[in-house]
């Protein structure tokens, strides 16, 4: 009918804007973050230097060096430790990833810490405080002087953080900081581009990342590792969910129609990090098993592993909780989402495409 022709626009393949922040190539299985292979990118940064390089690529006046970065969001940590008590008197019985949502929506625009610097520095605080709240624990408050990374690890646990763990997070959230035009990069441009401002763009943004054909897809990887349970259940569990119409979570993608090279970023990092663990080369076999399966059931689609199926065996590895695993994705996508605002701020219009009328005109006869 008209209207499930009208619903089935992706907007594949359109170009709504240009940008010098990243670059996805999905033929070739390459990502590019402000200029750098996102493996030079990791090898080179940190998460505090990687925002520093995509607030300057942004246009952000004066450009901030990571040192700068490192400071103002040791400050903005602290500045979000003092809403702590309100999110979680307004987050009772709601999941860290709705939490989260509504962390970001108790920030204002206003004060002396520039609204950019406050959204990325208070996801950490306001995850931390959402998932010691579940385990019945007080929220810990953070530690300027310590790396964003750091102290993640450090507000979650209450221990700190071993120098492993903090490079295979820093790993992390650096390669997921930004990827070309996706679905809550878009939604947060959209946003931006109506003047409404960072923190609205920032919540729109998170809203449209946590769907499960997008961030809140890994949590299903690690339930569907556990599902399958044994070496020996692989084949038939996998048969039977892609007989059923299921989208295997962890594979397939809009742009990359080859291996998306986050995958072996976070590959290289779980191995670095557990040394090639069972959980690890479980993960392995399901993904070879998955990858074949697909092929047999669907030898025209190009499905090949996203970034989220190891963000799941890494971030599990990291120990943090399977309920948190998206909320963290946002915690490092927000620097991406802020600067395409920055951007958008400065150079961009209002975002406002066509639509294509297939109703009926007034003269219509009656059908
Ligand atoms: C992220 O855009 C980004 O850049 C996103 C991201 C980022 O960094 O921001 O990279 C992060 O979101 C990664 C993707 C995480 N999502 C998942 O892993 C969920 C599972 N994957 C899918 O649902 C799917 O692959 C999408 C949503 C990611 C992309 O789907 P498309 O491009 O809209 O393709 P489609 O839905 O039109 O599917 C085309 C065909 C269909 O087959 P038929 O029904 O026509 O026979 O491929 C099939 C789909 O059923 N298919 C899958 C599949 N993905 C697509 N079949 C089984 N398992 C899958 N995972």
């Amino acid at each position: 009918s008209d209207v499930s022709k009208a619903s089935a626009f992706g907007l594949d393949n359109v170009v709504a804007a240009e940008t010098p922040l990243s670059h996805v190539d999905g033929e070739a299985g390459r990502l590019i973050i402000a200029g750098h292979d996102v493996e030079d990118l990791v090898a080179a940064y940190d998460f505090e230097g990687a925002v520093a390089l995509l607030w300057r690529v942004a246009g952000l006046e004066p450009a901030p060096s990571g040192d700068d970065v490192r400071r103002d969001l040791g400050r903005a940590r602290m500045e979000a430790f003092r809403l702590v008590p309100a999110l979680l008197a307004a987050t009772r019985g709601l999941s860290v990833t709705e939490g989260l949502r509504t962390g970001f929506s108790l920030l204002s625009d206003e004060g002396d810490l520039a609204a950019h610097i406050r959204t990325v520095g208070s996801a950490p605080v306001f995850i931390a405080a959402l998932c010691r709240r579940d385990e019945g624990k007080d929220a810990i408050a953070p530690d300027a002087e310590v790396g964003h990374a750091a102290d993640f690890i450090r507000m979650l646990r209450g221990a700190p953080a071993s120098e492993a763990e903090v490079r295979a997070l820093n790993a992390y959230l650096v390669t997921v900081t930004d990827h070309g035009m996706n679905a809550s990069t878009f939604t947060a441009r959209v946003i931006a581009s109506t003047r409404a401002g960072m923190i609205s763009a920032v919540v729109g943004a998170f809203c449209a990342l946590k769907g499960p054909l997008h961030g809140g897809a890994p949590g299903h990887v690690l339930d569907m590792l556990d599902d399958i349970g044994t070496r020996e259940n692989i084949d038939a569990w996998l048969v039977r969910e892609i007989a059923k119409g299921e989208r295997l979570m962890g594979f397939g993608h809009r742009v990359y129609k080859v291996r998306d090279p986050r995958a072996d970023v976070f590959n290289k990092a779980v191995m670095l990090l557990t040394n090639g663990n069972e959980r690890v080369r479980f993960a392995r076999d399901v993904e070879t098993a998955a990858l074949a399966a697909l092929k047999a059931a669907k030898p025209n689609q190009r499905l090949d592993t996203n970034m989220e199926y190891y963000t799941a065996v890494l971030l599990e590895a990291l120990g943090i909780p399977r309920v948190a695993v998206t909320a963290v994705f946002g915690m490092s996508r927000v620097a991406g989402w802020s600067a395409h605002v920055i951007e958008q701020e400065r150079v961009g219009r209002l975002i406002r495409p066509q639509s294509r009328y297939v109703g009926r005109w007034p003269d219509d006869k009656a059908a």
